[in-house]
């Protein structure tokens, strides 16, 4: 499964952003064509099957080895809360921020951000969308964003790379709250993990082998 051909649009200049939003809060607006450009007729009726999963008003999402892989977790969020505020830490331990970040702002339009932080915030429909972006070995140290609980961990093409440090899940699934939410395209299995049934049009979404969404219950 591949995203088609993207085209990039020239973006707005940031004064012009900044007079639209406000000068003390330039929140910047996803261009959602270029996102609608990026997908499949089939990747966009999938994205209907997108069960809803947590009524929250503010989420995070962790998404360890995220390469380039920008779209679909902000996708996914777009339908699987309805939340108003949402944080997803983007980490590969290979890919510069500054390549991603650049990268992010190619694919969405956006073209502002909070350098210092490796930080892009904007918005997405409703929503206000933070983005962080960190060149960190997982495994070696878990981002402080989720260290008190976070909502979603989502995955693709990470179990071969995890499997070799088996700890690392155990530490992420420990920390996820509880009726928080595994996204994985690799079956998994765990005490406090019960498997969510999906449709099987939803693998058209970016996943190389199945899609599993696992709800995390202690009780
Ligand atoms: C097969 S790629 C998948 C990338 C992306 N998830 C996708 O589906 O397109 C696996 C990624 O995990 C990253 N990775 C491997 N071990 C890692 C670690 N310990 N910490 C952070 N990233 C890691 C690699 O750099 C690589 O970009």
């Amino acid at each position: 499964m591949t995203l088609k051909e993207i085209k990039v649009n020239k973006p707005k200049s940031n004064f012009l952003l900044q007079l639209k939003h406000g000068i003390k809060k330039p929140l910047c607006i996803l261009n959602e064509k270029m996102l609608d450009d990026a997908l499949t007729e089939e990747q966009k009726n999938a994205i209907k099957e997108i069960p809803f999963l947590l009524n929250k008003e503010k989420v995070t999402m962790f998404y360890p080895g995220s390469g380039i892989d920008l779209l679909f977790p902000i996708l996914y969020l777009n339908k699987i809360t309805d939340a108003k505020d949402i944080t997803i830490i983007f980490a590969d331990q290979n890919i510069e921020s500054e390549t991603i970040i650049s990268l992010m702002m190619q694919l969405t339009g956006i073209h502002a951000y909070k350098k210092k932080q490796n930080k892009i915030i904007f918005k997405f429909k409703t929503k206000k969308i933070t983005l962080i972006i960190q060149k960190e070995n997982v495994f070696a140290k878990l981002p402080e964003e989720i260290l008190e609980g976070y909502d979603f961990y989502f995955e693709r093409a990470f179990d071969l790379f995890r499997s070799s440090a088996p700890d690392f899940i155990k530490k992420a699934i420990a920390l996820l709250n509880e009726n928080g939410f595994l996204i994985t395209d690799k079956k998994i299995t765990h005490k406090y993990l019960k498997q969510i049934s999906t449709r099987e049009e939803l693998k058209v979404l970016g996943f190389y082998d199945e899609l599993g969404i696992y709800e995390k219950v202690t009780k």
